[in-house]
């Protein structure tokens, strides 16, 4: 082997260990997550969105709910800086182990808070559509009221059962949650979603050696975020990002406009972009 491709291996190692995946954002669809993406990309980083890019997700399934493999799943990583959003927040230990400089931020984020803030996201994006869909149908069928609501939500838990592993990764299905329950989940199941979204947060707390671990409120904005990540803070204000909230003026004009921007949008139980 001559010196220079001795070199040139050399080189290629020391760029792996220089770089490499550098923050998981541990926390919940919903909580915080796209803020996180704006502010790490403003911050230099090379962030991946799984709500902006949802087809990258069912490597990530496979592994955590069916016969997927571990390396596939990670090689997602080695492609980015950060990573938030589902199932990434379920990962965290895989990813703590894969790359051993990396770190962790979980917000500081009350379980009802938290609730509420998922719920608004089926409000305001799943149930209008809906709606207009449960209109059209009770017209032309003549369904007594609200039958058509049942037959919705029969259609997304036939959607669950019929791929397991990638359904069961989203909307917080993995933690038994159903949000597109329009009438609200039964009291029992309602428990259950709260104590997965509870039991995730105490989990990645103890286990997350402290010196990796940011627990971050947003209003303290960039100070602890920069001073954790060992980056100087910029000069724009810490941003806020929502493309899901009710003050969106148009969710048809906002889904051909993320098309357009190359966002993927979930899809529901019908097929279409929601
Ligand atoms: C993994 O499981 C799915 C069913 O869940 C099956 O269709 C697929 O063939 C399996 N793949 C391998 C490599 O075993
Ligand atoms: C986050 O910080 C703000 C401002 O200091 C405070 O009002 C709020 O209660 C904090 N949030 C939590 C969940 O501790
Ligand atoms: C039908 O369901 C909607 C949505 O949950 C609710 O607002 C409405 O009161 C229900 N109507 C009847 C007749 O039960
Ligand atoms: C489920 O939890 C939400 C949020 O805490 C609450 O508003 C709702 O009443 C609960 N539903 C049932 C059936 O307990």
């Amino acid at each position: 082997m001559s010196f220079s491709s001795i070199l040139v291996l050399l080189l290629a190692a020391f760029a792996r260990c220089a770089g490499g995946f550098e923050v998981l954002y541990a926390g919940a669809p919903r909580s915080g997550t796209q803020t996180m993406y704006t502010a790490l990309k403003i911050l230099g980083l090379n962030p991946l969105h799984s709500g902006y890019s949802h087809k990258l997700r069912p490597p990530m399934c496979e592994y955590l709910y069916g016969n997927g493999t571990r390396e596939k799943a990670m090689s997602l990583f080695h492609e980015y800086d950060a990573a938030m959003d589902e199932p990434t927040q379920l990962m965290f230990e895989d990813i703590l182990e894969e790359f051993p400089k990396s770190k962790v931020i979980l917000p500081v984020m009350d379980v009802e808070d938290w609730y509420v803030s998922e719920q608004n996201y089926f409000k305001d994006w799943a149930y209008p559509i809906e709606h207009k869909e449960v209109e059209l149908a009770d017209a032309v069928w003549k369904v007594p009221p609200n039958v058509s609501y049942d037959v919705w939500d029969a259609v997304w838990e036939m959607q669950y059962k019929s791929d397991f592993t990638l359904d069961h990764c989203w909307a917080c299905r993995y933690w038994d949650c159903a949000f597109y329950k329009e009438q609200g989940m039964p009291a029992e199941q309602n428990q259950t979603c709260k104590d997965g979204y509870q039991a995730h947060m105490d989990r990645v707390k103890t286990r997350v050696p402290p010196s990796r671990l940011l627990i971050f409120n947003f209003s303290d904005g960039w100070a602890p975020l920069c001073h954790f990540l060992g980056r100087p803070i910029p000069e724009e204000p810490f941003p806020y990002t929502d493309k899901f909230n009710k003050d969106t003026p148009d969710v048809e004009a906002l889904s051909t406009s993320f098309l357009q921007d190359g966002i993927e949008l979930l899809p529901t139980p019908r097929g279409s972009e929601l």
